[in-house]
């Protein structure tokens, strides 16, 4: 691994995402050593002016919910947040930036050797309507510097754009800043355990082989809710709707990985183009197949507008047009405000042909890859019931994480790819060409969308969202399993 310097900047260090996910995941990668004192660095920029210590008590109080409960957690605290510097700056002009770019100098000076190198790592946790001005700020004053070795990478989160047009607009500004290894796109779904085992089941797994396919598979769910609505986010939510904010990244990118041929090699680029080629065989979506809802009292929230066209809850089928898939609808389905927070991959099979056991009623054979909470995969089977009488039942064959891996805490998704980032690896980022490929798929509905001509239909907050959708899920084949 390389050593020398590390500065993380952490623009935007005083917003939400900065405090409750980049600064946690960071504490907790420094609590496991992997942000030694002795080279690593913190900067938090941002426009308001407070003082380091001011930021450091901001962030203080998320990390006290970090897991670890142990006695050296407080030391552990104090220490991390010494690593931290604040500078405050605008984020259009150069002014801030010399001042920071100055900074990460003085402590790149002071903390290497002479062989030591400048590894600078920005991340905007900031709105993109900044990241063009940010983005050129860091090209003209703040990479890192060049007789040092090292490197300059840029995390960027999403919404990356708003449609295909807005989205290639940022990528070709961002492309004449930076080379494309230099570019983070993080999508955080793809650092969570479940999806990172994704490829394993599918590719390490004789059972899957054979079986992962049209032949065998009824329908696809790609399933994500959450028990709570826009809460403090309404303004940005009501801009962007559930589809862009979960469907189009976060539950695409699991439909890729479930959905890929097996890649050369694991190697990012060689994944990231399987990726691709299914982004590329989507579809176009028929709006027959697209049932769109909004909580009753979304539009109550002031920063809300009154007459929001915006949806809370979609459900969306995609066709894959391939071998592989013809035939087989990918059902992505995402709520707010809905009756549970969960977030599940639910492949159906066939009916068994020729039951001799009359069964069908009781259901199929299903996997289901749980996410989130307690990550989980099991596998609902047919048995004969216990007992006396020859009849069947709907079992499940379990693999509960928490029970199974009891020693092994499962490390949260930003902390694993911030640290792929310090790592120079890319697998678990978005591709310039996958973004595309995705903002292909959902542009035109949500054009329809935003125009007007589609309309989301309204439902009650804690329910499981509107009955139309359960009426799409029927026709697309999905059927209700009933378990022991
Ligand atoms: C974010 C969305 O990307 O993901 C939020 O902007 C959503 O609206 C969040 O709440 C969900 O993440 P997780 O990891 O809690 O499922």
């Amino acid at each position: 691994p390389e050593t020398g310097c590390l500065s993380i900047i952490v623009l935007g260090a005083s917003g939400d995402l900065a405090k409750k996910k980049t600064f946690p995941a960071l504490f907790n990668l420094y609590r496991q050593g992997f942000l030694p004192s002795e080279e690593v660095h913190i900067f938090g920029y941002a426009r308001t002016k407070i003082s380091d210590d001011d930021l450091r008590e901001r962030i203080r109080g998320y990390l006290t919910e970090a897991k670890e409960t142990s006695s050296g957690h407080s030391k552990h605290v104090s220490k991390f947040l010494q690593l931290i510097k604040y500078v405050s700056g605008s984020y259009t002009d150069g002014e801030g930036f010399q001042l920071l770019d100055k900074e990460i100098s003085e402590h790149e000076i002071s903390k290497n050797s002479q062989e030591g190198t400048s590894r600078r790592l920005f991340y905007l946790a900031l709105p993109p309507s900044v990241y063009p001005s940010v983005c050129k700020m860091i090209r003209s004053y703040c990479m890192n510097k060049s007789d040092l070795g090292g490197w300059t990478r840029i995390v960027v989160e999403k919404p990356f754009g708003k449609d295909l047009n807005s989205a290639e607009k940022l990528s070709s500004h961002l492309g004449e800043l930076f080379d494309e290894p230099q570019l983070y796109r993080i999508d955080h779904y793809l650092g969570k355990e479940l999806v990172q085992n994704l490829l394993v089941l599918r590719f390490a797994n004789r059972f899957f082989l054979p079986l992962w396919n049209r032949d065998n598979i009824s329908n696809i769910q790609i399933v994500f809710r959450e028990d709570f609505g826009t809460e403090g986010r309404g303004g940005y939510f009501d801009e962007y709707g559930i589809i862009r904010d979960i469907i189009q990244n976060h539950l695409l990118q699991v439909l890729c990985l479930v959905a890929m041929e097996k890649p050369v090699s694991i190697k990012p680029e060689h994944i990231r183009d399987e990726k691709v080629k299914v982004l590329q065989s989507v579809l176009p979506i028929s709006f027959d197949e697209v049932v769109l809802g909004q909580y009753e009292g979304y539009t109550d929230d002031p920063t809300v507008s009154s007459d929001s066209n915006t949806p809370t809850f979609a459900t969306v089928v995609l066709h894959i047009h391939n071998e592989r898939w013809e035939g087989v609808p990918f059902i992505l389905k995402a709520g707010k405000a809905l009756n549970s927070r969960k977030a599940e991959i639910r492949v159906q099979f066939k009916d068994v042909p020729g039951d001799i056991f009359k069964c069908k009623k009781q259901g199929r054979n299903e996997f289901v890859i749980r996410l989130q909470p307690s990550e989980a995969m099991y596998m609902k089977l047919t048995v004969k019931k216990p007992g006396l009488d020859m009849s069947t039942i709907q079992s499940e064959l379990d693999l509960s994480y928490s029970q199974r891996y009891q020693d092994i805490i499962i490390p949260e998704a930003y902390e694993r790819l911030i640290l792929d980032t310090i790592r120079g690896d890319q697998q678990h980022f978005v591709r310039r060409d996958e973004l595309r490929a995705a903002w292909e798929i959902f542009t035109p509905l949500l054009h329809a969308i935003d125009d007007g001509g589609l309309k989301p239909v309204p439902y009650k907050p804690g329910s499981r969202g509107p009955a139309e959708a359960d009426e799409l899920l029927a026709k697309s084949g999905y059927v209700q399993t009933h378990g022991y």
